[in-house]
């Protein structure tokens, strides 16, 4: 479907038709097929400001996952609809932390007796749900360009408490992991994990008054693949090459990278590159391929020698993009996330306090 020129014709004719009504947004992971037709890309921060500034757009077509799409619904205004082109463009990482399992660890952390001196922070890859649970006890929401910033936050806001403060991070336990040890100066003994399929988190009570990091058992099943062993061989191959991934890579991988950082830190690192020097990236594969593409003179490899595509960011194609498009030009509107005022309400406290960070 890709490249297939009936569909970018009624793609560009549905834009011109709708003008100034519709906005599209696009993540970094999409096809390029989609990403021709965003007006701003971005990385999930960078969205959802970009989302909020928008409030003359009558429509927000979000080319990206549904957290996404409902932190958009969160942070428009209440005349404004998001329409995501697939509603089965998820993010399985999002979906490892449900609302009723965040619920009984929190009681958890009560029985346990920590509960006070706790700050949930919930990365931004949750649904709204989790980020309304941090709105309503004290806790914000983070991306994995502001995750040092928001783990400050969060320490300070119980820095005179008994005990000391803990951060319970969810879904993503390789960010969390990854920035309070090597952004915060944890130790890795400082941070425990907490399984919500086993009791109590698989924790003992000492191991939860003990830690300073309770982290989810969530991770990227993309970010997931990549591993030290092929850091080893790139290196083994070309001593000069760097190695630059994303903070939801393992923190094995992490600590043997050069540079580390969110999609738009890697593509600005990418385009401040000299001419001539290499770069195997850790990152999903269509913004590797992208950025490949983009700079010819850049010795640019991916960090796996198999494909590892996000297959929920890729459920957004042409097809569906024209689709959404065409029925907002026939008055139809289609797929749009709403979330209910209640759960808005709360959720919008969590992403206030994060686009309130310092940076
Ligand atoms: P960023 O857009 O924050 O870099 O996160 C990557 C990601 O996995 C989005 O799903
Ligand atoms: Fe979720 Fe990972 Fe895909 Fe991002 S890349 S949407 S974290 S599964």
């Amino acid at each position: 479907a890709s490249s297939d020129p009936d569909l970018v014709a009624r793609a560009r004719a549905a834009k011109e038709a709708l003008g100034e009504r519709v906005f599209v947004l696009g993540h970094h992971y999409q096809r390029d097929e989609v990403i021709q037709f965003a007006d701003v890309t971005g990385d999930s921060f960078k969205l959802a400001r970009d989302a909020a500034a928008r409030p003359e757009a009558e429509y927000i077509v979000f080319c990206g996952v549904h957290f996404m799409a409902e932190s958009a619904d969160i942070l428009t205004s209440p005349s404004q609809k998001v329409i995501l082109p697939d509603l089965a463009a998820g993010c399985s990482m999002a979906d490892m932390a449900r609302l009723g399992q965040v619920e009984d660890a929190w009681d958890a952390l009560a029985d346990a007796g920590v509960q006070d001196q706790v700050v949930p922070i919930t990365y931004m890859n949750s649904s709204a749900d989790i980020k309304a649970f941090c709105g309503r006890n004290g806790g914000a929401v983070c991306t994995s360009s502001n995750a040092d910033a928001a783990l400050e936050w969060a320490f300070e806001q119980k820095q005179d408490i008994d005990g000391g403060a803990k951060i319970f991070f969810f879904p993503d336990q390789h960010l969390g992991r990854n920035t309070a040890v090597l952004k915060m100066g944890l130790s890795l003994e400082d941070c425990v994990v907490w399984n919500p399929l086993k009791l109590n988190g698989g924790l003992t009570v000492d191991q939860l008054r003990d830690a300073k990091m309770i982290l989810w058992k969530g991770h990227c099943s993309v970010h997931g693949r990549f591993t030290p062993e092929v850091i080893d061989e790139l290196r083994a191959k070309d001593p000069e090459i760097n190695i630059l991934v994303h903070p939801e890579c393992t923190y094995e991988v992490v600590t043997k990278a050069d540079l580390v950082g969110s999609t738009e830190f890697i593509i600005k690192t990418i385009e401040a590159a000299p001419s001539g020097s290499s770069w195997a990236i850790g990152t999903e594969l269509n913004l590797v391929k992208r950025l490949a593409d983009a700079h010819p003179d850049k010795n640019i490899a991916f960090l796996e020698k198999t494909v590892c595509f996000c297959s929920t960011m890729n459920r957004i194609d042409l097809p569906h993009l024209v689709w959404a498009l065409e029925s907002l030009v026939a008055g139809t509107e289609v797929n749009v996330i709403e979330v209910d005022a209640d759960t808005k309400r709360e959720a919008d406290v969590a992403l206030q306090r994060m686009l309130d960070l310092p940076g």
